[in-house]
């Protein structure tokens, strides 16, 4: 296998309100990533528009969420001047690829998809083949930048794993080109998931055997970076547990998804591992250890917010923000896209 420069990328959807999940699983996760890679980091408007209209909520509330996940990223401490931070729209490279890789992905792999079942539930026949064909976007938006590391939350998995899939057939489709056009034995990288942590599913606070998610209907089971300070106690002292104590083991939380879930994401917070939590926490009551959490929460999440806030007031700054982002993630897709044209024997 050819040798890649590593390269990060990754993307979040501007649905729905940006949660906890959100920043734990992937957001905190990027921020890390910036001192020792090459980063880009993207808002997959695209993807929004897979789902019905009423989902995304329109033209006006598309745009305002595309610039608010934009200004979660600059608040979470993404440098744009050194990585690159744009929505996925701008460069054209996502759509071209796609479709190459359309052609590429085969209906059975697609079929598999666990994602496009529970997004369209029973009415698949009414889905978009947007939809349908999403995780083929996704490998594209990665691989247009040939990225060699994806940071994302568990439930991002499986479409990492058909993203390798479809590199790895590219590869061995055109073996022959890519030989001939000097990319020597592989143009594009499998591109590895980055998943770890202890926050890698964070759980509904209503009930710990569903995800926390942007579309759950009940405000109450998530902690959404827009909430105040009281609104975070509130729902952390609303969240579901058990009447157990903490275990002072990891062991002692199987079969206990709820305290598991607000364990997990303390460690997140606090960046350590369960473990420690519990060494330090086992024994303790729910009504100990809640309020515990819910001023960790507050202390994290508190400037956080502060500077969301600041930046959805200057959506100037935010627009130039993507703007110049998305020139230089044209100039690499661009090179790609030459390549796999090339490669293909499309003609340019
Ligand atoms: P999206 O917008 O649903 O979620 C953004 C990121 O947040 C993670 N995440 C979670 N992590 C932990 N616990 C949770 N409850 C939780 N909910 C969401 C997701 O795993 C994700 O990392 N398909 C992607 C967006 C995408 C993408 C890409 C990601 C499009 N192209 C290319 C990586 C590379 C999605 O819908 O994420």
């Amino acid at each position: 296998m050819s040798a890649f420069q590593q390269r990060v990328f990754s993307g979040v959807q501007p649905t729905g309100n940006l949660h906890l999940g959100n920043y734990l699983g992937a957001i905190k996760r990027f921020v890390e990533l910036q001192d020792s890679h090459d980063c880009i980091y993207c808002v997959v408007d695209l993807h929004a528009i897979t789902q019905d209209r009423a989902v995304w909520g329109g033209p006006e509330q598309l745009a305002a969420s595309t610039r608010e996940v934009t200004a979660a990223f600059l608040a979470a401490g993404i440098d744009h001047t050194r990585h690159i931070v744009f929505n996925q729209s701008r460069v054209s490279g996502h759509a071209e690829l796609a479709w190459i890789f359309n052609c590429v992905a085969r209906i059975g792999w697609l079929n598999r998809m666990t994602q496009f079942k529970e997004k369209a539930g029973k009415n698949r026949e009414n889905a978009s083949v947007g939809l349908y064909a999403y995780p083929n976007l996704m490998a594209a938006d990665i691989l247009v930048y040939r990225g060699t590391h994806v940071p994302v939350g568990d439930d991002q998995k499986q479409h990492l794993e058909l993203a390798r899939d479809i590199a790895q057939k590219f590869n061995i489709d055109f073996a022959d080109s890519i030989a001939a056009k000097g990319h020597g034995d592989a143009f594009f990288p499998l591109p590895e998931p980055l998943i770890a942590g202890a926050a890698t599913r964070v759980m509904s606070l209503r009930d710990g055997a569903r995800k926390m998610s942007k579309s759950e209907a009940s405000d109450m089971s998530r902690i959404n970076l827009s909430d105040d300070a009281d609104q975070i106690a509130a729902k952390i002292r609303k969240a579901r547990t058990d009447p157990e104590a903490l275990p002072s083991e990891v062991d002692g939380l199987e079969d206990r998804p709820e305290a598991a879930n607000l364990v997990g994401i303390y460690a997140a917070l606090a960046e350590t591992d369960v473990d420690q939590v519990l060494r330090e926490h086992g024994g303790a009551q729910f009504s100990t250890f809640k309020p515990a959490l819910a001023e960790l929460c507050i202390e994290k999440l508190g400037p956080l917010t502060a500077e969301m806030r600041r930046l959805n007031g200057d959506p100037g700054h935010i627009d130039e923000v993507l703007r110049a982002g998305g020139e230089r993630a044209r100039t690499i897709a661009a090179e790609t896209m030459d390549a796999v044209r090339d490669i293909i024997g499309l003609l340019r």
